[in-house]
């Protein structure tokens, strides 16, 4: 992956007003001009968190983390840097154009052209569904149609149709001039044995076009309507732009919704998401049939923290929850369960998955049911119950164990007090009992590897004298000049050099903002540096002249300091004297 251009940083910069970036994630009261927080990443009981709307940073006086908008998404959404460019460019609509270095990345314009490709597919089954006079798209439509689908639901997630024939999409993308290799890249099609072409993968179903975060079709997932023939889902393969359990169904089109209702329901299928979205929960998005992978928590965790499970009521679909809660708790997220089981008339138990229980008991009965959702721990508990029995010792043994297992992976102590808590008084068996009989704290491993930094950031050390100048170098770009006069980037240390070398050609221009100089820091230290300078007390500006003389002098003198003990190492002691006699006078 190529480099993100200076000016895209700095575009992603000014458009990304870091009190809005940082309120998605934490309630911020203001405080003068600034805004205050509890740190999202230390625990504390008061705010020593700052977030500075003028100069565009945050800073954490009780744990030291601060920076840009670039620097706290790195860190809240543990993205390395190009990773945490790309989420705010996405948020605040900034094109992030192929840089000059990338054009001929192979990779890059692969992708590019599977998107297009798959962009032609998409309209081309849809088309079929809603035009074609062919009996087999007349049998599709009244499919849909008998499952409450109408015409303006198809259009509004492209659904489409896939002919019964061996090469009716690869017919057509031919004639649009797209290469068979490119059709089979794209998981479009299927290489037939010894080099005899190619066929189509979809054949005779209902296509459900699976799109990215950013609305670029990535996949498809189609539906036989045959009962009893064959797989019900047949899906892309993994592809250059699609991996399974990364993407969710349909929160390209929820996304701004569960940022707002700060919220996510997450369900299943591709009709458990549609079905309540067009009856208007427009919070809601579908892990596609398997439990949630930590990507997946990932995407969600970029609009919302809290989650509301809502699987079918099959044994499936209540495994795959109970696989979802370690990892989306240990990922911090606040969970709640919905089950949707309902009692028929007749008093047998029916199970439901969203759709079937909407088209069944309508929207109201469907809302009230996610009202009522269940806190994980009381969800667990019950199932735990269900599963080994509360009437026995061994039982009890078992339960208490599981339910440890659970509660360990909480982050906030207080949280995981509170629960142990209440597990002791269901059961009361002492805290301290309950807590021996917690399993050693595993951590589940993700399903899915996630490319997250986990190097805690080593703090740079400064001096006194350098972190001054260095703020003040920050606070206006006329001391960064008035510097260049009397030293040079190789007089600070080595630890202030990675700032200095970059505000020293920006003291050049005119429009010259703290954001600009720390847009490129990309070094998770260095961006904590930048921001502790920058949040430095400007009451110590008092005097700034006299402050700018002093340390430009000390700096000086540690300079001379240095290159004096060098000498002295390397054995040149003349030289060290002449030093010292200079320090001195
Ligand atoms: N799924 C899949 N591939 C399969 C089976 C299932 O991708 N072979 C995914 C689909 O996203 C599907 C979801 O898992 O929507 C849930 O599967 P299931 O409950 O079996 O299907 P439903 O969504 O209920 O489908 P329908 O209502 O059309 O029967
Ligand atoms: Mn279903």
């Amino acid at each position: 992956m190529g480099l993100i251009p200076n000016e895209i940083i700095s575009a992603v910069l000014d458009r990304s007003d870091i009190a809005a970036v940082v309120g998605r994630y934490v309630p911020l009261k203001k405080a003068g001009r600034n805004f205050k927080a509890l740190c999202p990443f230390h625990h504390e009981k008061s705010p020593s968190f700052v977030v500075n709307p003028d100069k565009q940073i945050f800073h954490c006086f009780g744990c030291g983390a601060g920076g840009n908008a670039i620097g706290f998404v790195m860190r809240q959404e543990r993205l390395d840097f190009p990773d945490a460019v790309r989420l705010l460019a996405e948020q605040c609509g900034v094109t992030i154009e192929t840089a000059s270095g990338e054009a001929d990345n192979p990779s890059r314009q692969l992708r590019e052209e599977i998107y297009k490709v798959n962009g032609l597919a998409v309209g081309y089954f849809h088309e079929l569904l809603l035009s074609s006079r062919e009996p087999a798209a007349k049998n599709a439509r009244d499919y849909l149609k008998n499952r409450g689908v109408s015409l303006e639901i198809a259009r509004q997630f492209q659904l489409g149709f896939a002919a019964d024939e061996w090469e009716g999409l690869s017919t057509f993308l031919k004639q649009k001039g797209v290469s068979p290799e490119l059709m089979q890249q794209a998981g479009l099609t299927i290489a037939r044995e010894k080099g005899q072409g190619f066929y189509d993968r979809f054949r005779n179903r209902i296509v459900f076009p699976i799109f990215d975060i950013q609305s670029r079709p990535v996949a498809f997932g189609a539906r036989t309507m045959v009962k009893e023939e064959g797989a019900k889902y047949i899906n892309s393969p993994e592809t250059p732009v699609y991996t399974k359990g990364r993407h969710m169904f349909g929160l390209n089109l929820t996304k701004t919704a569960v940022g707002k209702l700060d919220q996510a329901i997450v369900v299943e299928g591709y009709m458990d998401m549609i079905m309540p979205f067009v009856h208007g929960v427009e919070n809601i998005a579908a892990s596609q049939g398997t439990a949630l992978t930590a990507e997946q928590i990932r995407l969600i965790r970029r609009y919302t923290q809290n989650v509301v499970m809502l699987f079918d009521t099959d044994p499936a679909g209540q495994n795959a929850i109970v696989r979802s809660l370690d990892l989306l708790v240990e990922e911090g997220m606040n969970v709640r369960i919905v089950t949707l089981s309902a009692t028929a008339p007749d008093g047998s138990v029916e199970g439901h998955d969203p759709d079937s229980y909407i088209r069944k008991y309508g929207v109201e009965a469907f809302r009230l049911r996610l009202d009522q959702a269940q806190s994980l721990f009381d969800y667990k508990l019950s199932r735990l119950a269900a599963q080994y029995g509360e009437d026995t010792i061994e039982g009890r043994a078992k339960i208490c164990r599981e339910m440890m297992g659970t509660i360990n992976r909480y982050r906030d102590e207080v949280v995981k007090f509170e629960l142990t808590k209440a597990l002791s008084d269901h059961y009361k068996i002492p805290v301290e009992v309950i807590t021996k009989q917690s399993p050693t704290a595993v951590r589940s491993v993700p399903s899915v590897p996630v490319p997250v930094k986990t190097e805690p950031t080593v703090p740079i050390r400064l001096s006194r004298a350098e972190e001054l100048l260095l703020s003040l170098f920050l606070s206006d770009p006329q001391w960064v000049r008035q510097a260049a006069q009397v030293v040079t980037p190789e007089d600070f240390s080595v630890e202030a050099q990675g700032i200095v070398r970059r505000l020293w050609p920006l003291a050049e221009k005119e429009e010259w903002s703290p954001g600009d100089a720390l847009a490129g820091l990309q070094e998770p230290s260095q961006q904590v540096l930048a921001g502790k300078l920058l949040s430095m007390d400007e009451k110590l500006f008092v005097e700034p002249q006299r402050i700018f003389e002093d340390c430009v002098k000390k700096i000086q003198k540690n300079r001379l300091e240095r290159e004096q003990k060098e000498h002295r190492r390397s054995g040149d002691f003349q030289s060290a004297i002449e030093i010292i006699k200079q320090i001195k006078s």
